[in-house]
């Protein structure tokens, strides 16, 4: 096998049997947590954070620890990053000392740029535009609830709300790679941009799948097997508080809505969530809820994210199974 440096910045960054390669991985660190420990010396893996986090910080901090490795966690206040030392600097810095970069920014441009100065594997955990790991994390918890990684073709997801955010593309790329009906519903104005529905349609044609942008909630979520929503105020857009707290009421997921998805479908959120905005506590805390496994599931996923990339990055085939 020959040594290929991979990086994931967007959902699509992993074509479809490389994501059942990554979701299968997880799936064996779910039996056993210390299944694989590529960074077995113990090898640095730096986690920078320019936005705020509980679950990205401690999957990302436990996982690595249980690869064999060391997790040097940065924050924006601490780092000459946040001073403003350009990305390229900062990475050309730590790609010589660590065996892995994961980093919450803003824009997706930094990202991009940091997997341009990097030597090693570069993993977004959130931008403003994708947040990856949480999809391979919510399929995970299809997976596991749904009779394994192989039952993920073809089901139908929805997800309701702030359909421009992070989430939204990364349900569409993310869906669209597994072979998904992937179907997204927000107002106007915050539905997701051309340019992202364009990939995620040629992503879904070629694996089987579809996708579906509507104003309606309930027609995205009719027979749906999972509902999703997420936050109508994301990390970096406080400001317009007042603002979002209009258009996004009929969009909130109440027993009404989930009524019209399949019996037994499964809601799920990143979290943090706001119960009695995006999501009733009747739905959040109801029987068809998942979310805490969904939370559990970023450790799994990452773990194996890591482990396949470093696999790659090394040649080793042993890793990516
Ligand atoms: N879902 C998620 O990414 O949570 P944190 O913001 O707590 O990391
Ligand atoms: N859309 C949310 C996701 C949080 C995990 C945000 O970006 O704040």
């Amino acid at each position: 096998m020959t040594p290929e440096l991979r990086h994931m910045l967007r959902d699509d960054d992993l074509n479809h049997e490389e994501q059942k390669q990554v979701l299968e991985l997880g799936m064996k660190f779910r039996q056993d947590r210390f299944y694989r420990q590529p960074f077995a010396g113990p090898q640095a893996v730096a986690v920078l954070f320019d936005k705020p986090s509980t679950r990205t910080r401690s999957s990302f901090s436990i996982g690595v620890a249980e690869l064999g490795g060391y997790p040097l966690v940065i924050d924006k206040s601490g780092s000459q990053l946040g001073r403003g030392e350009p990305v390229g600097d900062t990475t050309e810095v730590l790609t010589r000392m660590a065996y892995g970069l994961v980093w919450r920014t803003f824009g997706q441009d930094r990202v991009e740029e940091m997997a341009a100065h990097a030597t090693c594997p570069v993993v977004n955990a959130l931008t403003d535009d994708f947040h990856p790991c949480q999809i391979l994390a919510d399929f995970l918890t299809i997976a596991q609830f749904r009779g394994g990684v192989d039952a993920l073709k073809g089901k139908t997801i929805a997800y309701v709300g702030d359909a421009a955010n992070n989430m939204s593309n990364s349900y569409l790329l993310g869906g669209a790679v597994a072979g998904m009906h992937v179907r997204v519903a927000g107002p106007q104005g915050y539905l997701p941009r051309p340019d992202i529905v364009a990939d995620a349609e040629r992503i879904a044609k070629e694996n089987g799948g579809s996708i579906l942008v509507t104003t309606d909630p309930k027609e995205a979520v009719k027979d749906a097997d999972c509902v999703f929503t997420d936050t109508w105020v994301s990390m970096g857009e406080e400001a317009e508080y007042a603002i979002r707290s209009k258009p996004f009421w009929n969009y909130q997921v109440n027993d009404a809505l989930m009524a019209l998805a399949k019996p037994d479908a499964l809601f799920q959120h990143c979290l943090p969530a706001y119960r009695g905005k995006e999501v009733t506590a009747s739905v959040i805390d109801g029987p068809q809820s998942v979310v805490w496994d969904e939370a559990e599931n970023r450790l799994h996923a990452q773990k194996a994210l890591l482990t396949w990339l470093v696999g790659k990055q090394r040649g080793d085939e042993s890793l990516l199974a």
